[in-house]
């Protein structure tokens, strides 16, 4: 029979890949969403649902809603918790848009999972690196960090998503140790990859959507795949006494890297140069994902490549084009695509 597990936040970009490759292996996926009535946010899960082996229902649930997650809970394998918001830029009132969702909602998601914990085996929640890097003094030459390190530098008004992120972890690990369930984490870096909904409002996509289209950007130097953070999750809950701290994050690139892959790829296309030294003399400890969870990760440039071509698949983004010479014979240049204009 096939096994049962929740992923709250279906309709993520992280969750959407998650739960695209569930359904690929067979299982029966719950999907938390804040609302069925946004058809195009459910839309692309509803298809998966169509195409794949996996059977896949959606469910209402508010994160700071008491109780909110028992019944999607209940009975579960497995519990992939992913929902919290993911911004970096300036909130109004970073306690409530970022660190309650973050924070009460892990606690709410596990409360319920405690209710249920006779069924559910593992829980595997989607932390970051943010919950392990300290960067207030700035770049720590040569630093490595691994998953001995916590980031307990930031608070709610200096780093607040860096610091909801710790926060949340904690909670979560606090709460299972104290009613005796099993948890693993995954640490992402910044997470880039192919996207499979229309929409484009997550961070991720925004950031490299600004970059192709040469608008403002601005760009962690750790990079990850996002096929690969779907990946670990999933080897996170299926493989035996996997209960650590697991970081996935490539070493650091400078963004004139990511501009030399995508002129490659699309020579049709002009991009921004990007800088050269961006790329920051910290990195990541990758060996016990590899070693521990047998993860064998994307290389960047296919990671960028794939990201890049289905973001201007779908129109989500309009690189400019360039203005090639004409074939030979001919008199003067041509525009290869009508964006020119
Ligand atoms: N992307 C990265 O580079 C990265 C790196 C490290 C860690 N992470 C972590 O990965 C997870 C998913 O990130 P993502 O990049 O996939 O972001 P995303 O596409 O913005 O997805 C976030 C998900 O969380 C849900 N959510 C946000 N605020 C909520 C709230 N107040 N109540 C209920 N649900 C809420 C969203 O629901 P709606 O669809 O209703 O908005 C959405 O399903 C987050 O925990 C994030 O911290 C991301």
């Amino acid at each position: 029979m096939a096994l049962t597990v929740t992923v709250t936040g279906a309709t993520g970009f992280i969750a959407t890949e998650l739960v695209k490759q569930l359904l690929e292996k067979g299982y029966d996926v719950r999907g938390t969403v804040r609302s069925l009535k946004k058809e195009e946010k459910v839309a692309h899960l509803k298809a998966l649902d169509a195409a794949l082996p996996g059977n896949l229902t959606l469910h209402e649930a508010d994160l700071l809603e008491e109780g909110s997650f028992d019944e999607v809970v209940k009975g579960a394998d497995y519990v992939f918790h992913t929902a919290s918001p993911f911004f970096m830029g300036d909130s109004p009132d970073a306690q409530k848009d970022l660190v309650d969702p973050a924070v009460k909602g892990t606690t709410t998601v596990l409360r319920s999972v405690a209710k249920s914990k006779g069924s559910v085996k593992r829980v595997v929640l989607t932390s970051s690196v943010a919950a392990i890097m300290k960067m207030k003094k700035g770049p720590l030459k040569g630093k490595v960090f691994t998953d001995q390190d916590w980031n307990d530098e930031n608070t709610v008004s200096d780093g607040p998503y860096m610091y909801s992120k710790t926060e949340a972890e904690k909670a979560a690990r606090a709460l299972a140790e104290k009613e005796g369930f099993e948890i693993a984490t995954i640490h992402p870096a910044f997470v880039m990859g192919p996207v499979i909904a229309a929409r484009a409002d997550a961070t991720s996509i925004v950031t490299m959507k600004g970059f192709i289209e040469h608008g403002e950007y601005s760009f962690f130097p750790w990079h990850c795949d996002v096929r690969d953070i779907a990946r670990a999750h999933i080897l996170a809950a299926e493989v035996p006494l996997a209960t650590g701290r697991y970081i996935v994050a490539q070493p650091p690139v400078p963004t004139s890297y990511l501009s030399k892959v995508l002129s490659e790829r699309f020579p049709q296309f002009k991009f921004p140069a990007g800088k050269e030294d961006d790329s920051s003399e910290t990195s990541y400890d990758t060996s016990k994902v590899e070693k521990e969870l047998g993860l064998r990760m994307h290389p960047l440039k296919e990671t960028y490549v794939d990201m890049a071509t289905t973001l201007i698949q779908r129109g989500i983004a309009k690189p400019v084009a360039k203005l090639l010479p004409r074939p030979a014979g001919s008199v003067g240049l041509e525009c290869p695509t009508k964006e020119l204009g």
